[in-house]
């Protein structure tokens, strides 16, 4: 065969499993969100703890925080990527159908068995890192055969350009496995024991941590996430990216900044004042790499806003990513150590966190679902009312969340730094609780807004795939909307 022919053999892609990863993050997305309500409950009537050790906030916490990032984001990101790579590179997924299931039962399982873990009271207490040491080691060999999958797909492709959405997914992928091996370093204290001891101590310990928490938070929660901006949204809006010169400069922008910004978590703690500088510094350049993915992403629908009336998928995307651009000029304004001294340890972090975690994370999500799922089942989608519903409910659910949180924030910063005239702390910090009591209240209503909306896109995506076929599989066998344009 010569080789014009040989590039023009359709390929065959391995849906398969992106099909599981796409059901398992709607699964993963309902129980994290009932999971969420269930602790802004808690947060507002304390008596929900129930007395009991496994349904306690401490416990649940972890529960609610890695069904969202590594169970709800997790599924998505690696569903997507597998997509994304297979038809940007037009070449069958490395490795296997073996390789690639178990990729994704190994990947359940962890999630599993850290849930377990959790509410049985095994945590290494590091956030976002808690489970103990043997899971480690099996999520590290999971993401081990995740990343040769990836890299041998990229390897193998029939595109001679390796599109964008490719670069963030593998950085998202190399830079996780790279955090997850240093920051889980530890010495168990037997071979037949879930304790183990962190590598590091002291000022270090924390430092690595966070090093590691913010950049789960640039790696995981963003990069990863831009992959799927950078191909869901030129593909449903029919428009290749805006510029592509600027996705360059964006790319090397993010991974070479986010890196830094890790210190900004520990401001006025025992860290030399020059690495909290440091870390804010690199926190405020942050603003600007982001922004210009912001404007790459809202532009490439220039000439193509029209869409927005009738794509529900593409309005969840387009709204994300105003969110990115909210929640990424919010956290500069946070890593300024003065602005820090009052935030730090209020409910305006946690504000900050669901502004990226809802309106960007999630909604970026839902846009790709609302794509993927009519196109991998080759189905219509069953009702754009339905999607439309979602919409509005969830985005009202962000605005009571957030705004619930920075009024209690701001409140309890400025409720603990009130001094009277004779020096002494004004209010105690039972008051503060007492005060911010009516923002938990809405908080935990937004959050059932958001579940509620979960729960009519699970509906409506399960009516989808029962629906009647409406086409025979076609092979996608082009770059689509995506062709490289607009330097
Ligand atoms: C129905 C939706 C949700 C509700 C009601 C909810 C509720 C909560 C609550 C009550 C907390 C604990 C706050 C505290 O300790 O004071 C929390 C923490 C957190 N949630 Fe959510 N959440 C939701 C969705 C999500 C999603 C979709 C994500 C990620 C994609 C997410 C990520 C996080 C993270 C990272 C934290 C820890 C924040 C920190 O330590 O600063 N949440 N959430
Ligand atoms: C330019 C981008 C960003 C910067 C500079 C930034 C900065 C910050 C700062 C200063 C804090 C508070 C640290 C503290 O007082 O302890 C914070 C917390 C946090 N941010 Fe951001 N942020 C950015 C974007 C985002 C985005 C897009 C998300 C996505 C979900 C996000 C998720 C979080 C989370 C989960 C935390 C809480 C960490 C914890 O304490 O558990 N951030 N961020």
């Amino acid at each position: 065969m010569s080789d014009h022919a040989l590039a023009e053999r359709p390929v065959i892609y391995n849906d398969d499993v992106v099909k599981k990863f796409v059901i398992a993050s709607i699964f993963w997305a309902i129980v994290a969100f009932l999971v969420g309500v269930y602790i802004a409950s808690e947060l507002s009537w304390p008596a929900l703890n129930l007395g009991l050790p496994f349904t306690n906030f401490g416990r649940l916490r972890p529960v609610h925080t890695s069904a969202a990032i590594f169970a709800f984001g997790g599924s998505a990101l690696l569903g997507t990527s597998f997509y994304v790579v297979q038809r940007t590179c037009r070449a069958r997924l490395w490795g296997g159908e073996a390789l690639a299931n178990f990729v994704f039962w190994g990947y359940q399982f962890f999630i599993v068995m850290a849930a377990l873990s959790y509410v049985m009271g095994f945590s290494q207490s590091r956030e976002y890192a808690e489970p103990e040491w043997h899971l480690d080691i099996w999520l590290t060999i999971v993401w081990v055969c995740y990343l040769l999958i990836f890299m041998g797909t990229l390897m193998k492709r029939q595109e001679p350009h390796i599109y964008v959405a490719n670069w963030f997914y593998l950085a998202f992928i190399v830079t996780i496995a790279m955090l997850h091996i240093v920051n889980n370093l530890a010495l168990p204290i037997s071979m037949y024991s879930a304790k183990s001891y962190s590598y590091f101590s002291g000022v270090q310990d924390a430092l690595v941590q966070w090093w590691y928490g913010h950049n789960a938070v640039g790696f995981f929660l963003t990069a990863g996430f831009l992959g799927m901006m950078y191909y869901f949204i030129p593909k449903a809006a029919g428009r290749p990216v805006y510029s592509y010169r600027l996705s360059i400069v964006h790319f090397w922008t993010l991974i070479f900044m986010y890196i830094w910004a890790g210190p900004h978590h520990l401001h006025w703690t025992s860290l030399p004042d020059w690495t909290q500088t440091l870390g804010m510094a690199f926190s405020i350049m942050l603003w600007m790499p982001s922004w210009g993915g912001m404007i790459n992403g809202l532009m490439t629908l220039s000439g193509a806003w029209d869409k927005l009336r009738t794509d529900p998928g593409l309005r969840f995307s387009v709204t994300a990513v105003g969110f990115y651009g909210m929640s990424t000029f919010e956290g500069p304004v946070m890593s300024v150590r003065e602005v820090n001294a009052l935030s730090h340890y209020t409910d305006w972090t946690i504000g900050h966190v669901h502004s990226g975690a809802l309106g960007w994370v999630a909604f970026i999500t839902f846009g790709a679902l609302y794509y993927l799922v009519p196109a991998l089942w080759h189905k219509e989608l069953y009702s754009k009312r339905l999607a439309s519903w979602h919409y509005w409910i969830a985005t009202l659910g962000i605005v009571f969340y957030i705004v619930s949180m920075w009024v209690a924030g701001i409140m309890e910063g400025l409720m603990w730094r009130a001094y009277d005239k004779f020096g002494f702390l004004q209010y105690s910090f039972v008051e503060s609780v007492v005060a911010v009591h009516p923002f938990m209240v809405l908080r935990m209503i937004g959050g059932v807004m958001f579940l509620i909306g979960g729960l009519i896109m699970a509906y409506n995506l399960r009516r989808t795939v029962t629906s009647p076929t409406i086409e025979a599989p076609t092979l996608d066998t082009s770059m689509g909307g995506l062709a490289v344009a607009g330097e």
